[in-house]
Formats: structure tokens, sequence, C-alpha cells
């Protein structure tokens, strides 16, 4: 069975602590789904079907765009994400957007789509190029694709800060393997580009895109970066006590003020994705 770590991850791991911030991940990558439905170009009557859709959010944003003529289809290999999604979906009264249990990399998808998207929730397959190819499965003639992925770390300090401060604080983490499975798998162009190629997509192509997302608060920043991406990551491998991580959380909070700016309503932190298109042939 394909993807058997990912599903145990993002079932009993990520799904509950990213559900756990109650929301404030949704707000922060707002801006990222309105990148991703801007390249997806989305008319009234088109199928789309949501990749990774997670807790529904894009997906709720495509069902508005595709209008009730059209149909949104949100998979995801987490029941607690599609617990939410369905929950929202049925709070918004959206009666065509659906979701559903599935691994892009291995399921068959109806009805066929017209476009594919997603936010963040492409770079955790096992086997890339199978999963891609399988997509293809599911599409109509002459599909379209856009898809989010984070761009290099480096590129992306809203991650990279708090994973240094940890770093200093804990030491560094296992070496992973080079584009293993996880958040920075797809952070190199020329790789996508050639998995876009292998499984079959045509016109392929990654724009890097500089965008702000949205935070709630210092404090809340700073408890994201303790509880999600690279840094939250590595309290939790090196089984960080409470104490080590009321450490992280406070040097973190001293930090962001050097990273975050302050604006009306919240704060706004400079981020790095790379956006991925391509249609079907
Ligand atoms: C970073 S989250 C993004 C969720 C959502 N797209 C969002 O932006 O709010 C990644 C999502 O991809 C899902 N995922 C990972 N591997 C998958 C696979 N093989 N098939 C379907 N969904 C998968 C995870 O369960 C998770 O909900």
């Amino acid at each position: 069975m394909a993807n058997e770590t990912q599903k145990t991850y993002w079932n009993e791991i990520a799904g509950p602590k990213w559900l756990g911030l109650g929301g404030a991940m949704e707000a922060r990558l707002a801006p990222v789904s309105d990148a991703v439905i801007a390249a997806a170009a989305l008319q009234p009557g088109e199928h789309v079907l949501d990749v990774g859709c997670g807790a529904g959010f894009t997906s709720l944003d495509a069902a508005q765009k595709v209008g009730p003529s059209g149909h949104v289809l949100g998979v995801d290999i987490s029941h607690p994400m599609l617990e939410a999604a369905r929950e929202l979906a049925a709070r918004e009264h959206a009666g065509h957007l659906e979701f559903a249990f599935g691994d892009a990399q291995t399921d068959y998808f109806t009805p066929p789509a017209n476009v594919f998207i997603s936010r963040f929730g492409v770079m955790f397959f096992e086997n890339p190029v199978a999963a891609f190819a399988n997509l293809r499965r599911s599409a109509a003639p002459g599909a379209r694709l856009a898809f989010a992925a984070w761009a290099p770390l480096a590129d992306n300090v809203h991650w990279a800060k708090p994973l240094a401060i940890v770093q200093a604080q804990l030491g560094p983490g296992t070496e992973r393997a080079h584009r293993a499975a996880g958040p920075l798998a797809f952070d190199d162009p020329d790789y996508v580009l050639a998995i876009l190629q292998e499984s079959g997509w045509s016109h392929g192509e990654v724009t890097v895109q500089n965008l702000f997302l949205r935070g709630v608060s210092l404090d809340e920043e700073a408890r994201i970066a303790c509880t999600m991406g690279p840094s939250g990551a590595l309290l939790d491998e090196k089984h960080a006590s409470l104490t080590q991580r009321e450490t992280a959380y406070n040097t973190i909070r001293a930090a962001l003020p050097n990273y975050a700016q302050i604006v009306p309503g919240g704060v706004r932190l400079a981020a790095t994705i790379h956006l991925i298109t391509a249609t079907a042939p």
C-alpha cells in the first residue's frame, strides 16, 4: 500500500496538530490559496479536484469560483482533516463541494476533473511520478493543473529562523534523504519539471512567487513554529520536554519582530512558493 507512513503521520500526528491550531494555519495560508486559484483560472461549471485538500479551505474557494453548475471534490488521506472539511462545506451550504478519502498516488476519482488544484498537498508522495501519472487517469481531456509547493527553506525565513533556533537549542535533527516526502520535497524547480514530464503532463512550468503569509499575532506565530513546519517537527523528533518547548517558544517569540511585520489586523511574513502548472495532453 502506498504512502502508509504519510497516512499514519497525517491521521495521528500532523492532522490533529494542524486542526488543534484552530484555523490559524488556514488564515496564514490564505494568500497561497489566492495564488493557486488565480493560476488555475477556474471557470463556472468546471469540475475541480483538490489534491490533499486538508480541512477544505482551498476547495471552498474553488467551489465559489466554479459555482453551483460546477463541482469540487477534495481528496485526502487524513480522516480528521476530511471531517473538518465536511463540517466546513455543511456550514457554507456548498452542495457542489464534496470530500472523499483517497490516496492521490493510486486512487481513481470521478467525475473527470477539468482542473487539479493543491495548496501544499502534493509533496508527500512516496513516488511523485506515479502520483502525477495516476492523477492523469482522472483528468478530462485538456485538464489543467495548478499546485503550490514550498520554495527552498532559505527563501522562507518564517520556517528557517525558528528551525535555526531549535537546532541551536537541541542540536540538529536526523539528516533526511534527499527529496524525501515532506514539505520541502518540491523545492527544486528542475526536479518538479522532470516529474511533470515523466508523468506525461504537457506545458509544465514552475513559477517562483513571493508573497506574504497572514499571521494572527506574534504569539500565535511562535505557537505555530513550535507545532508545525521544520521547527515543530524537530521539537517532536527530540521529544522536547515542556520546559524545552517553553524555551523554544520564548526564543522564537523574541526573534519574530526581526522577520514578521505588524500590520493592521495581524502580522505578515515574507514567503516564497513554487506555483506548478501543466496541462493534460
Ligand atoms: C500541508 S497539508 C495541506 C492541506 C490543505 N491543502 C491546506 O492547504 O490547508 C497536506 C495535506 O496533504 C494530504 N496528503 C498527503 N499525502 C497525500 C496523498 N497521497 N493523497 C492525498 N492526500 C495526501 C495530507 O493528509 C494533508 O492533509
